[in-house]
């Protein structure tokens, strides 16, 4: 594993950092579907190329406009965002005439590179959050030379734009069979890769690494939720392919402030809920949220 110090591009760290007290989120994830032009042995959404795909519609922008800020930030994830440039770069310039001008982060694996740089380049607050594993060759095959030099250069045009995604493998989806297959050990130098990496941008310090080794990073995330193109709220980006209705957070036609209110229930819930009944079976929250929610109640 790289050192922190070698990483191939910046980390990406969210430019506004969520508090609870905020009248709407800092940030949300617009979710078109689990089809992709790679598919990673942890991956988290169980991304494929024979996987479901929906276009962003009139109704998904509105439904994040409703959550997000005008400032705010807009991530696009999937699936591979890449696949449809042209639906991705529509829903751009669209939230633009609506009035949005915070930042767009697109999540993506990097291969398709050149489709990569036509999107930042239609629009200067855009940012690109690469895979870390397909950028460093870890535990995914690497991103192709000739992919990886087109975004090099554009990077050394425009510094931040493109930054490399977290280390951690969390277990969810393909995830959960994947950290059995090579072990804790491997999954917690993932994670200390991370946490240094964390460390030496100034977002975590000293303390609150101690505090999450000692729980053996059986932590939640706390993400901000997803406005899914098929027509739901889901309450996280890690479990967005799961139905259980502890993630439903509602029809992206319902109001606003009902959604808002659901995604509050949602994080007490994390911490009066789940994360206790992790500590209590000395598991991951992610195998909790994969295998025993039938057993919890429902968020508030
Ligand atoms: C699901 S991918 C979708 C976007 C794009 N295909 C990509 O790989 O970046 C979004 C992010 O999830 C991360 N990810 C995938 N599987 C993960 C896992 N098991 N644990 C933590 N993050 C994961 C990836 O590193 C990526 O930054
Ligand atoms: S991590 Fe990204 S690139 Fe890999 S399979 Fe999942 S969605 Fe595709
Ligand atoms: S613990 Fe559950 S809610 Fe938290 S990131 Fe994992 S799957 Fe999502």
């Amino acid at each position: 594993m790289p050192e922190p110090s070698q990483w191939l591009f910046p980390a990406h760290t969210d430019r506004v950092v969520y508090d609870r007290a905020m009248e709407k989120l800092s940030d949300l994830h617009i979710y078109t579907g689990s089809k992709c032009n790679r598919e990673c042995d942890f991956c988290i959404v169980s991304g494929r190329p024979d996987g479901w795909y929906h276009p962003i519609t009139e109704e998904t922008l509105t439904a994040a406009l409703g959550l997000v800020p005008l400032d705010g930030t807009i991530k696009f994830y999937g699936g591979e965002p890449t696949i449809a440039p042209d639906n991705l770069l529509w829903a751009m310039r669209r939230l633009r005439e609506r009035g949005f001008q915070g930042w767009f982060t697109i999540f993506s694996n990097g291969v398709l590179a050149d489709r990569i740089v036509k999107l930042l380049e239609a629009d200067d607050k855009t940012d690109v959050v690469l895979n870390y594993s397909i950028l460093h060759g870890e535990d995914a095959d690497p991103i192709p030379p000739d992919s990886l030099a087109r975004l090099k250069a554009f990077d050394a045009a425009h510094p931040g734009r493109i930054t490399s995604s977290h280390a951690g493998v969390f277990p969810f989806g393909r995830g959960v069979n994947f950290v059995a297959e090579v072990g804790q050990q491997h999954i917690t130098e993932r994670m200390n890769t991370s946490m240094a990496k964390k460390m030496e941008i100034g977002e975590l310090d000293q303390n609150r690494v101690a505090e999450a080794e000692a729980r053996n990073f059986r932590l939640c995330p706390r993400c901000r939720p997803v406005v899914g193109t098929e027509g739901r709220h889901h309450a996280c980006p890690f479990a967005v392919e799961s139905n259980m209705p502890h993630f439903d957070m509602g029809a992206t036609t319902d109001p606003a402030e009902e959604v808002l209110a659901r995604f509050q229930r949602f994080l007490d819930w994390i911490n009066d809920v789940l994360e206790p009944e992790a500590e209590r079976r000395q598991i991951h929250p992610c195998l909790v949220c994969t295998h025993h929610l039938e057993t919890l109640p429902l968020p508030g």
